[in-house]
Parts: C-alpha cells; structure tokens; sequence
C-alpha cells in the first residue's frame, strides 16, 4: 500500500508531497500543528484538537485555511486512504508562501498539509514503565501555541534518546517542571493527589492532559493544578507523562533515580483506565 499526504487540497503520493521553499513554516516556522490519535478508524477527542488549532492560529494570526467541517472531511479522507485503524494524524498549517521577508502580507493563502500513518496503541510502554532526563526550559514565553518551532523540543528530545530514556522533563529558571518535550508532566503525591501544572504559557495545555484532569475530577481524586519541582518528583508515589501518542504513561525514573518503588503506580494505572474509558479507547 502506498502512503497518500493532503497538500493544499491535493492527495498525492506521499513521496511526492511537497511544499514550496519559500513556505513561511520552512523558512521561519511560521506555522502551527496538531497531532490526533486514529484508534479503531476513528479521530480521538477530534473536537478538542480542531478547537487547540483554532486558538493556536489565532494567537499567531494564521487565518483559518478552511471550516471545520471541511478540517474534519480531509482528516478522515488522510486516514481513510492511508487504511489506518490505530496510529495518529497530523495536521499542519503555515502561513503560507511569499518571497523571505520577516513580515508577512496580509492575505496570503495558509499552507495545509496531512498525513496519517499507523502506530501501536502504548500498551506494552504503559506495562514497563519509562524513564526520563531534566534539561533546562530553553523555549520562547508562548508555549500554550502548538507551534512548529520545535528545536528546542527537539534537542532535548534528542538528549533522552542519547542517555535512553524516553522523555525529557523542561525545568524552568524556578527549578520546576514544566512539562515533556511532546507530552505533559505529572506526579501523585504520597498521601495521594495528582499534580500537573497549571495550563498557562509555560506549558501546551495537553488535549490527554485536558481528558485527565476531567476524568480525575469525575472520579473525586485530589487534584492540584500547581508546579512541582525535580525533588518532589523524585519524592513523589509515582510520576507519569500524558499525550495523544502515550496516552497516560507512568516514569519510572527521572536522571536515572526511581520514582517511588521504581514500578508504574496504581494511580496511573487507574488514569489510564478512566482516560481510556472517556475516550472511548481499548486499553
Ligand atoms: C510540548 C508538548 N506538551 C504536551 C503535549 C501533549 O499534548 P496532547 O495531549 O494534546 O498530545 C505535546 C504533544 O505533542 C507537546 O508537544
């Protein structure tokens, strides 16, 4: 089978697909983007993320290249003609093409482009348990828009990989966490609530992050919306990272120390299972 991409209201062959290189998002990244899960053909939590999209190009003022509506028929078109059942979808909008200038002219028609592959559900992950590394929060000061300039994220990324952990956690200048480079950090203190940081622009506010915060509040668990640093981390029951490809993902070690009893915890196993049963997922 081969892979199909949506370019500009074209399907083309995937290994055809292309933007021109003056495309803003190439040249200045100068675009925003969303990833969805696709489990069982179906869009996970679609509305959320076409509402993140929504907010991220009005922060940046990318006008909307399309209704949602028609967002919706070319994700599922991407999904459709790729055969996937279980993987993800990405969406990504620039602001379109001009000759290199900093400033933009108003006007210009945004840049979309989609693709669809498979991707395992994170079951097996979510058994083991992953570890993570701290790095210092190199980002800009809007990290609530889903923006493609992502180097930052990258280089840590690639930190975790070199010392074969699977995240890294940003710490600010406070010495707190705020969040993974593509997921949202959390940790379950000893007598029991759940934390995560406050949704501000410190942090993309996580559309699983959303899920779970809803899920925990139906289910009556003690929740805190406030920052934790590295320490209480390490001192925490269990930590765990959220997002659309892990789903609820408990960290079993942070800088190589375990957290808790260095296994994943009952408290994201149970997260796991409420965040999958909200989203109507198998686990
Ligand atoms: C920086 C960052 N934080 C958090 C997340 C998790 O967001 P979501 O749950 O919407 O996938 C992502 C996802 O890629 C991300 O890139």
């Amino acid at each position: 089978m081969s892979r199909v991409a949506y370019v500009n209201g074209r399907y083309v062959p995937h290994r055809d697909a292309a933007v021109h290189i003056e495309d803003r998002g190439y040249q200045f990244a100068d675009g925003v983007y969303e990833v969805i899960a696709v489990a069982g053909g179906r869009l996970v939590d679609e509305a959320g993320h076409l509402a993140r999209l929504r907010y991220s190009l009005g922060e940046v003022g990318i006008p909307r290249p399309m209704t949602d509506r028609a967002l919706a028929i070319v994700l599922r078109e991407v999904v459709r003609r790729n055969l996937v059942k279980d993987g993800v979808v990405y969406l990504q909008v620039t602001r379109g093409v001009a000759r290199r200038d900093h400033g933009w002219a108003e006007g210009m028609p945004p840049s979309v482009v989609a693709t669809a592959r498979p991707k395992k559900q994170p079951t097996a992950l979510a058994a083991k348990g992953v570890s993570v590394i701290t790095v210092p929060d190199l980002r800009w000061k809007r990290c609530d828009i889903k923006t493609v300039g992502l180097l930052p994220n990258v280089m840590a990324k690639q930190l975790a990989r070199a010392a074969g952990a699977f995240e890294a956690w940003m710490v600010d200048d406070q010495g707190n966490v705020t969040e993974g480079t593509s997921s949202n950090a959390w940790i379950v203190t000893r007598d029991g609530a759940v934390v995560t940081r406050k949704a501000d622009s410190a942090i993309l506010n996580g559309i699983t992050r959303t899920a779970v915060v809803e899920a925990a509040a139906a289910a009556g668990l003690a929740l805190q919306t406030r920052p934790f640093s590295v320490d209480e981390a390490l001192g925490a029951a269990e930590a765990f990272v959220t997002s659309t490809t892990s789903f609820v993902l408990p960290v079993i070690s942070i800088d190589g120390r375990p957290v808790g009893d260095g296994k994943p915890g009952p408290m994201a196993r149970k997260l796991l299972g409420l965040y999958c049963e909200k989203a109507g997922l198998g686990e």
